[in-house]
């Protein structure tokens, strides 16, 4: 399946010479984790979804678009879990699998297919992580639906998501931005809208907290820095993208939120 920011078909192989070349080491996970991770805030915003919740052995989480499977590798570290990193990009999913397999973590499955469309049986998955994935899912209610159907009565959704902070200011948004080079891939709604969409589907908010202003600092330094050369990037406007995102969030324009729902099926 293609997408539209994925262009780079070398990947993992890009990916270890660039870690190489920071002097990280692909292989230990721990390293790793400054290289893989495809969403604001990098490791450090992915240990603080770890820390708000706990995983038993005997229980699954599942990654929706879960990119190389970046979080999934620091949450294995952690917990001694099942792990599906789902993604739609069958590229992102062979990078991942290749990377997870050269780390020796054996408890993550990689599968392609949609978030919408989850291959997975009803009352299976504990925790489902949702970590920038929903602006980039059009049918945000059939998500919503196929999270509550392979969730365990009591499932956990943990996300760390984009929000426009006011529909009437979608059009001033320019792009590309990190999750597409076009409008026509981008399906933001509002945080409001996001949360009373969770409830019509039984899911209550146990946990909230604004990490836009983590998610600027995050960006500016990375631009103050000019390190645009990380191979995920590759084929893309980096530069163009971090410009346009950290003018979103000056302006207000976009806000992102980490937080806890809790189904009640
Ligand atoms: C911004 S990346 C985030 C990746 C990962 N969650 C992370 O934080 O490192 C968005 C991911 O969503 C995936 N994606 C987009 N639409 C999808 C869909 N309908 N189903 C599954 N994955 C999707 C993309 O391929 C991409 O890997």
């Amino acid at each position: 399946m293609k997408t539209s920011w994925d262009y780079n078909q070398n990947l993992f192989e890009d990916l270890i010479e660039f870690v190489k070349s920071k002097k990280g080491d692909p292989k230990n996970p721990e390293s790793l984790c400054h290289f893989d991770q495809i969403h604001a805030g990098g490791f450090r915003a992915t240990i603080n979804l770890l820390n708000l919740i706990d995983i038993k052995e005997n229980q699954i989480l599942l990654d929706l678009g879960g990119g190389i499977g970046g979080s999934a590798r620091i949450l294995a570290t952690k917990f001694r879990c099942k792990i599906i990193n789902l993604d739609y990009s069958l590229n992102y999913c062979i990078t991942g699998k290749k990377l997870s397999k050269l780390c020796n973590i054996e408890n993550i499955f990689f599968i392609n297919g949609d978030a919408t469309q989850i291959p997975l049986k009803n009352n299976l998955i504990s925790h489902i992580l949702l970590q920038h994935l929903n602006m980039n899912i059009k049918d945000k209610d059939t998500l919503l639906e196929e999270c509550k159907r392979v969730s365990t009565n009591d499932g956990i959704i943990v996300f760390h998501e984009w929000f426009i902070k006011d529909n009437l200011n979608i059009d001033k948004l320019k792009y590309p931005l990190p999750w597409s080079d076009n409008p026509e891939f981008s399906y933001l709604i509002t945080y409001k809208d996001f949360l009373e969409r969770a409830s019509k589907y039984g899911y209550e908010i146990l946990h909230t907290e604004d990490d836009s202003l983590v998610a600027l600092k995050f960006y500016k330094k990375i631009y103050e820095e000019r390190n645009f050369s990380n191979p995920i990037f590759s084929k893309r406007n980096p530069e163009q993208i971090f410009e346009n995102i950290i003018s979103a969030l000056e302006s207000n324009l976009l806000e992102v939120y980490t937080g806890i729902l809790k189904l009640n099926k």
